[in-house]
Formats: structure tokens, sequence, C-alpha cells
């Protein structure tokens, strides 16, 4: 429609999403056919979710069949592909090693095979993304640590940031538990990007800032339930990568009636719109746009504006950024 054209064309970046959370249902298939394993239901249903660690489930299932680097680079190259069609002209996106079967112990050889799919793409003219690679919430303090350790020693220009995803409410409270890595990984130039106050209400956000140094955070949208957080959001003006569709799909609210994200915005918050699984969950980056504009009257001032916060909020480097205003 024109609208979701509008959408496309506002200069944007996305700084929220999980390559976890690219599979193509007829993909999956195929590749579950070939390895003679059952779908976990019929392939109509395949993505119908109960919540947030039904989902994650989910997630072990499809990337233990990614088993090849050519289906690796096929994924990260189809992103980009996405990105492009979304009209954004940059994405910092998230991956966690822990979901990858076929991959544990071989972290580079991963991180080369998901460089080489954007690297072609980029060569096709497709946007440039930044790999965030995240430390599970189950994980345990040291398994953080080595996978530091692992991503200085690689230095892989790819990899922009550390991250930390997976289900707060199972974890309990791991700021904590993390707080070491994530200083380690800001001494040695890795950027901070952390899950929080989607499964955690508030006291996830604030471990966040204080423990683990976030400079932004994925979701964030529950520090809405106390007024001093969101007053230290807007002070220091930290970005929330906030994903509405996402969002009602896992029920963290029942309708964008609900959902804070203009609420965020209006107090001064930066707030970006992002898809976090863009084909599991149905979303798409133009639609989280469309979607917003007409549940809140976003004029194209307010547009523009959550646009350019995406810019400032990604971990794009100064070139890429001026590239898109
Ligand atoms: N991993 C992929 N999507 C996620 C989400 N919405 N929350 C936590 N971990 C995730
Ligand atoms: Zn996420």
């Amino acid at each position: 429609t024109e609208q979701l054209a509008r959408m496309r064309a506002l200069p944007k970046a996305e700084v929220h999403a999980h390559l976890e959370g690219c599979f193509e249902p007829h993909v999956l298939a195929q590749w579950a056919q070939e390895a003679g394993i059952a779908l976990p239901r019929p392939q109509e249903r395949l993505f119908e979710f109960a919540g947030l660690a039904d989902f994650l489930h989910f997630l072990d299932w499809a990337c233990g069949l990614a088993n090849t680097r050519d289906r690796l680079a096929q994924l990260s190259y189809g992103y980009a592909k996405r990105l492009a069609d979304s009209g954004a002209g940059y994405a910092d996106v998230i991956f966690n090693p822990t979901h990858w079967d076929a991959w544990h112990g071989r972290l580079p050889a991963m991180v080369d095979a998901l460089d080489a799919g954007f690297k072609a793409a980029e060569h096709d003219g497709l946007p440039p993304v930044g790999l965030c690679v995240s430390v599970l919430r189950t994980q345990t303090g040291d398994a953080a640590a080595e996978l530091v350790d692992q991503l200085i020693a690689m230095r892989h220009p790819r990899v922009v940031a550390l991250s930390v995803d997976g289900n707060e409410a199972t974890a309990g409270r791991t700021g904590p538990r993390f707080a070491d890595a994530f200083a380690k990984a800001g001494a040695a130039g890795l950027r901070r990007t952390v899950h929080a106050g989607e499964s955690s209400g508030p006291e996830g956000v604030w471990d966040a800032i204080h423990l683990l140094g976030a400079d932004r955070i994925d979701h964030g949208v529950r520090a809405i339930e106390d007024p001093a957080l969101v007053a230290l959001l807007v002070e220091r003006q930290i970005p929330l990568g906030v994903c509405p569709t996402s969002n009602l799909v896992l029920r963290v609210y029942p309708s964008l009636q609900d959902h804070p994200v203009d609420r965020l915005r209006l107090a001064g918050v930066p707030v970006s719109l992002n898809t976090d699984d863009p084909v599991l969950l149905g979303a798409s980056l133009e639609g989280e746009y469309a979607q917003c504009q007409a549940a809140y009257g976003w004029n194209d001032d307010v547009l523009r504006a959550v646009a350019q916060t995406s810019v400032d909020a990604s971990f794009a480097n100064p070139d890429i950024k001026r590239g898109l205003r």
C-alpha cells in the first residue's frame, strides 16, 4: 500500500533483530525432511507459539538444522535482503551461539559463515550489518566470560557488540552474574546491548544499566512501570530497541493501545522500532512503523524522529550514520 511505501522511504536502521528469527517455514520444512527429522507441528502452524519460553525452545530446534556454512550464509544474506526491502540502510543483528547445536565449540567458523553471507549481500548492494553476539540468560558467569574472551581473541570486524537475551523469568536476576564479562567486553571496545524489561520488570532494566553498562536496551518497555527509571533513561538518553509486534505475539501486552512505546517516546526516552524475530513472529520493519502510525496517530515528524533515533542508536560507524539522514 501507499502507507507502507511511505514507511519504507524513511531513512532508518534496525537495531533489534535475531538471526534465529529469520528462518522461512518452507526452508525449515525442507531441511527437516532432508535430515529425516519430523516437524514439531504441521507446517501451517509451525510458527504458533504459546509465549517466550515455547518460542525459545523452538529456536533450538530450528537452529539445529542450520548445520552447514552455506545455510548460515543463506540466512545472513536473506536478512540483509529483508532489510533492503524494508528501506533500512543498516542493522545490528543478534545471534546467540547456544541455540546452534552444530556449531558449538566452533564460534570463529560460525562468525565466518555468517560474515560470508553479509559480504555477499553488500557486494550485491544490500545494506551493511553488524553482529551482536549474545549470551543466554541461563548461562553461567564463566560461560559468559569465556564467550567474551573468544570474541576478544577473534577481533572479527563484523562483531560490534556483546548481547544478552533469553528468558529473564526463568533465569532470575542475571545482572550480577554477567557483570564481569560485560565490563571486560566494554573495556575491549565492544558495545553492549541487553534484553531487559520484556520477561523482567523494571529491575531488569536497572541492572542492565548499572551492572552491565548497557549502551542500549532490547525491549525495555516495562521500564514504564517505574517513573524514576524512565527519568534515568531520559537523562542518559539510553535508547530502547522496541518490538511492538513481538510483544503482542509473545503476550507481553494484549494490544498496541496497552503498549507503552508511545508513552515512553512522549516522556523523552529514545525509542526505535524493530522486528525482533521477523519471520517467526510475522513482523516487517515498515509494518512496525505503519502499525504505530495507525495506533498512535504519528505524523511525519514523529515517524522521521523515531527513524532517526534508530540510526543514532545503532552501532554503525559514523560514515554509515551520516549516509542515513
Ligand atoms: N531471543 C530471540 N528473541 C528473543 C526475545 N524476544 N526475548 C529474549 N530472547 C530472544
Ligand atoms: Zn530480542
